[in-house]
């Protein structure tokens, strides 16, 4: 079964990108860690990470006309992305989000707010990148 695994803005520089929040795994390394998890559940995963508003969503599109499994990690744009809001709500199929921090739990108000929660069927945020496992788990389990 095809999963797919979608991380928007600056999650390329996982590892690099402020290791105390986010820890040390790369994006590279994430990549492969959710192609194995993903085989040991009998998923066919696939991993994208944009810094691009407009491919997401049409990733997110192209993953509603396919009724294809979407694990999501839309970074910022989850806290104020209509855009993302919109297209999240077309998902046919079951939709996961993840953070690898827990935003509620963090001094930024405006990170209390996430637009893909409401169309999420479950949300795995504050577990880094087994976060993603448990994601890809919910999804082989649905
Ligand atoms: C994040 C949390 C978001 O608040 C933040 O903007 C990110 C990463 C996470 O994985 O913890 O870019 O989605």
């Amino acid at each position: 079964r095809k999963v797919l695994v979608l991380n928007g803005p600056n999650l390329g520089r996982l590892g690099k990108r402020q290791p105390e929040i986010y820890g040390t795994t790369t994006h590279a390394e994430l990549v492969e860690l959710c192609v194995a998890w993903g085989s040991e559940l009998g998923l066919d995963v696939e991993v994208r990470q944009t810094n691009h508003e407009g491919v997401m969503v049409d990733w997110l599109n192209a993953a509603a006309d396919d009724a294809t499994p979407v694990v999501l990690n839309a970074g910022a744009w989850t806290h104020y992305s209509l855009a993302v809001y919109d297209a999240c709500a077309q998902l046919e199929a079951a939709l996961v989000e993840v953070h690898l921090s827990d935003p509620k739990a963090r001094p930024e108000v405006w990170r209390h707010t996430s637009y893909v929660e409401p169309h999420a069927a479950l949300t795995v945020a504050g577990h880094g990148v087994d976060g993603y496992r448990r994601a890809l788990e919910f999804v082989a389990a649905g």
